[in-house]
């Protein structure tokens, strides 16, 4: 009895994998047919190179051909196919492909392994550290990258995950890192997190940067001409504020400057990475010229840009000396 396989009528895949001079077809779980040459496939891999040195069927006896080709049943999508075949093929005959979503990289990423196709897994690797998926999942690629056991893409990763809650949302990838993985991941973060409060809680820092409060008048919203410092009545400029932890050199700073910092250390408990410094950077400056006095609104661009960067480097060396602790 002749069963009939329902993948008998199977679609050919597109350029370059349907070329008419190819000498196998590679079938796709999903029944699309990869016309391909055996060569590109041996020289890349040492998978194909033994699986093509077993004998071939006999053209014409066994459902296993089409138009007079071995048909090998592939487990990958064609999706996944159409990807990692391209890493086969010289750079003439199809472009490089790149990733359009994490799924692929992993789905690539379990086929490089399988075939062990090592240029591949470089190529995945480096995909998995491209800012256009650690900026959007970062969680994500951590998993993968932890999941595949790869060191420096891993601790990349954990650093971009710090731009996400403490206690993220559920993310692609969760499942294939364990408890322990997670738990690692967590305690790096929240240790970040630490390394970043001194920062508010002794201003040293700043005071250090600018030596003396002569080298940041704006920070006092001082007048910009000189010699006006001291006749100038409280009315004339901004807010000082009231709360002396904010002090520098014993004199209260402009309101709106502790407001920035509270704002942004608040943001930094739970996200203890410069982005947020320089994103709240940016809303204060336009406050400062939309409500501010006309010194502060003269100058708050180009101070609470520098100051945002000279913020953000110290944020920065603060979590640079945390480690994650995974072993490898
Ligand atoms: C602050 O801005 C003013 C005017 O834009 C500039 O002259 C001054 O050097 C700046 N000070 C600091 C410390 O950035």
């Amino acid at each position: 009895m002749i069963l009939e396989s329902p993948l008998i009528t199977s679609a050919c895949a597109s350029s370059p994998f349907n070329h008419p001079k190819a000498d196998v077809i590679l079938r796709s779980s999903d029944g699309i047919d990869f016309r391909v040459f055996k060569l590109f496939l041996i020289l890349a891999s040492p998978f194909f190179e033994a699986m093509f040195e077993l004998p071939q069927p006999a053209v014409g006896t066994s459902d296993d051909t089409k138009d007079g080709l071995p048909v090998i049943r592939m487990q990958e999508d064609s999706k996944t196919l159409d990807i990692f075949l391209r890493f086969f093929y010289p750079s003439t005959l199809s472009e490089d492909p790149s990733f359009e979503s994490l799924t692929d990289v992993m789905a690539v990423l379990t086929a490089a392994r399988k075939y062990s196709l090592d240029l591949l897994e470089r190529k995945v690797r480096k995909a998995l550290v491209n800012p256009k998926f650690l900026l959007a999942e970062p969680l994500s690629c951590f998993a993968i990258a932890r999941h595949a056991r790869f060191e420096h893409e891993t601790m990349i990763a954990a650093r971009y995950t710090l731009r996400e809650p403490l206690i993220p949302a559920r993310f692609l990838g969760i499942d294939l890192i364990t408890a322990s993985d997670l738990l690692a991941l967590l305690t790096y973060h929240q240790k970040c997190t630490i390394a970043v409060e001194p920062l508010l809680a002794n201003l040293g820092w700043v005071q250090s940067h600018y030596v003396n409060s002569h080298g940041c008048g704006w920070l006092f919203c001082e007048k910009l001409a000189k010699g006006h410092q001291r006749n100038r009545r409280d009315t004339d400029g901004c807010k000082r504020s009231t709360e002396v932890e904010f002090e520098l050199w014993n004199t209260p700073p402009v309101a709106w400057w502790v407001t920035y910092m509270k704002k942004t250390f608040k943001i930094l408990k739970d996200r203890p990475t410069g982005d947020n410094v320089r994103a709240e950077a940016e809303e204060t400056i336009q406050n400062v010229i939309n409500t501010g006095c006309k010194d502060c609104a003269a100058r708050v661009k180009l101070n609470m840009t520098k100051f945002s960067d000279l913020l953000t480097l110290k944020v920065m060396e603060a979590t640079a000396l945390i480690k994650l602790e995974l072993e490898f």
